[in-house]
């Protein structure tokens, strides 16, 4: 058995920047409920007539991974691609990838778990990786989410918090098995699939179904969160898989040098920062500049963190993420 360790990493976010007060133009929302609720300050949206979708998004912010981990496109054996606004119903977003980079046929998957995709896609090179088959898998998150929010004052208390963007990484083998991804822990809970969905189109609402029983004005179309009840889960899982990781490997929070929470909500950060008593130069939080980008989140942050020097090699690292399904889980690194 090998362990897998993070060789490179990269992000993309489209340079178009909206601010929470251009989000008051379109709805009835305001700077101070944003801020004071979330934390979040601006985030970058995809404009009209650009050609970035998850995809290309997700292309560019490989290419930088690729680069620092001087991999070149033969080096990849597999694909991993986490998103939950892939440019096409089917296929997903990985063979896109495959085709984008000249790759050989080479395996792709996309991963469908949202918020946690980039910890459930960690976990599948992981174990690919652990167990010889491949030696060098590019794992991407990315979203496209400006496409899909209703941006009226119905949709206000989700539309103002996602952000599109791409977060890349290459996983490569590590023989020495005390460093690199310690393990991968993740969970699900599906009685709660209703309560952060978006449910048109899918098979039980396809398009003639729709167009004969649903206007414009249909809600499913876009997505549908419980806020508070998300913002409750949150915090008992995140603090559950985290101590569940380092349970795992016989460590206690004082042994934690970076935390990386998925960003959902500066709040919830907030939260588990102080449950697991972490000083501010622990947590790594960016949500301020990209809001929530799902599973292009984690990538983002390990990236800007990792550029700051702030993750130094033999760095405790623990990523964690919560969110529709619900889903959640944690990664435990030894930089
Ligand atoms: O990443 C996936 C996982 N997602 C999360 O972890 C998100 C977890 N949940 C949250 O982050 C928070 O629940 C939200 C930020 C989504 C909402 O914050 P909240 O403190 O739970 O607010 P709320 O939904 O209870 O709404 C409070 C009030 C309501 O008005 P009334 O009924 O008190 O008059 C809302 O209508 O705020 C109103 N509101 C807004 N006002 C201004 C909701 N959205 C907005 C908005 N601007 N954008």
């Amino acid at each position: 058995m090998y362990n897998s360790k993070i060789s490179g990493l990269g992000y993309y976010v489209p340079e178009n920047v909206v601010t929470n007060d251009d989000l008051s133009k379109m709805m009835d929302t305001n700077d101070a409920w944003i801020q004071e609720r979330t934390g979040i300050k601006e985030r970058h949206w995809i404009k009209d007539g650009s050609d970035d979708t998850a995809a290309t998004m997700g292309i560019k912010a490989a290419k930088i991974a690729m680069e620092r981990a001087t991999v070149t496109a033969k080096d990849i054996d597999f694909i991993v691609f986490a998103t939950l606004s892939p440019d096409y119903y089917f296929p997903g977003c990985g063979v896109m990838i495959q085709e984008m980079l000249g790759l050989d046929t080479v395996g792709a998957i996309d991963i469908r778990n949202q918020c946690s995709g980039f910890i459930y896609a960690i976990s599948t090179a992981d174990q690919f990786i652990k167990t010889g088959m491949y030696k060098t898998v590019l794992v991407i998150g990315s979203e496209f989410h400006s496409g899909g929010l209703d941006k009226t004052t119905k949709g206000r208390n989700v539309s103002v918090i996602f952000g599109d963007g791409a977060g890349a990484a290459i996983l490569t083998r590590e023989e020495d098995t005390s460093k690199g991804i310690l393990s991968t822990h993740l969970h699900s809970e599906g009685k709660f699939a209703k309560e952060l969905i978006v449910e048109f189109p899918s098979i039980n609402h396809w398009i003639p179904e729709i167009i004969a029983n649903h206007g414009k004005e249909e809600p499913s179309y876009y997505p549908y969160m419980d806020g508070q009840l998300v913002f409750k889960n949150a915090i008992v899982r995140f603090s559950e898989v985290i101590n569940e990781g380092l349970e795992k490997n016989n460590l206690t929070a004082s042994d934690i040098n970076m935390f990386i929470p998925h960003q959902a909500n500066l709040r919830i950060s907030q939260f588990v920062q102080r449950r697991f008593k972490l000083a501010d130069n622990q947590v790594y939080n960016n949500i301020m500049k990209y809001g929530n980008t799902t599973a292009a989140s984690i990538p983002i942050a390990l990236t800007e963190a990792w550029e700051q020097g702030k993750i130094k090699k033999g760095d405790l690292v623990v990523l964690a993420a919560f969110g529709s399904g619900f889903t959640w889980g944690s990664v435990i690194i030894r930089w």
